[in-house]
């Protein structure tokens, strides 16, 4: 039964994607590239196919972990680390005060669903400590954090994903 309604889900979710899509299977944090296709977005954002070195990266803590969490969105909103918040803006929606220069593509919003759904947390991760290799838009440079450790690029992964929905 179980089964069933997992093939039913998939079945549903490749219905309602472009069918080339449905070629890299489902999401799961180990597989796949970048997002479900494994390279060509599903959505019309571009994503690069993250690097095996990157696909088998864990997080120090559970990325629910409230201290990561916390750690994140101190590096977020601070203007001498990391500094998302000057294009991502205070919640994340992609408003912040660079964000106007950014035009095809504009600034991502992080609380999306066309964001959340469709990446793995190891790809998020990737685009914060490899922002130049991991761009599909060189044109259009997004700034990591690539001077981070891997726990402070793992925190604010945590923190992109506590942003989900609000
Ligand atoms: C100078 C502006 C700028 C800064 C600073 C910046 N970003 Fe971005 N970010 C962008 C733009 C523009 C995009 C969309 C283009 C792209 O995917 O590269 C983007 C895309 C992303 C994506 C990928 C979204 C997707 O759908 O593939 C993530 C994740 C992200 N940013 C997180 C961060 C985090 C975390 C920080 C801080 C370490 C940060 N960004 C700093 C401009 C910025």
């Amino acid at each position: 039964m179980k089964t069933w309604t997992t093939l039913g889900l998939f079945l549903l979710m490749c219905g309602s994607l472009a069918l080339a899509a449905c070629g890299g299977g489902g999401k799961t944090n180990e597989g796949g590239g970048g997002n479900k296709a494994g390279g060509s977005s599903t959505a019309s954002h571009k994503r690069l196919p993250v690097p095996d070195e990157y696909k088998s990266k864990k997080p120090p803590k559970d990325l629910s972990d409230a201290d990561l969490i916390a750690a994140g969105k101190k590096l977020y909103h601070d203007a001498n680390t990391a500094n998302c918040v000057s294009c991502h803006g205070e919640g994340g929606k992609g408003d912040g005060l660079l964000a106007p220069n950014y035009k095809d593509p504009a600034v991502v919003d992080l609380t999306a669903a066309s964001f959340q759904d469709e990446v793995t947390d190891q790809y998020i991760f990737w685009r914060i400590t490899k922002p130049a290799e991991s761009n599909a838009y060189p044109a259009m440079s997004m700034l990591g954090y690539p001077a981070g450790s891997e726990e402070d690029n793992w925190a604010l992964t945590a923190y992109v994903r506590s942003l989900k929905g609000s």
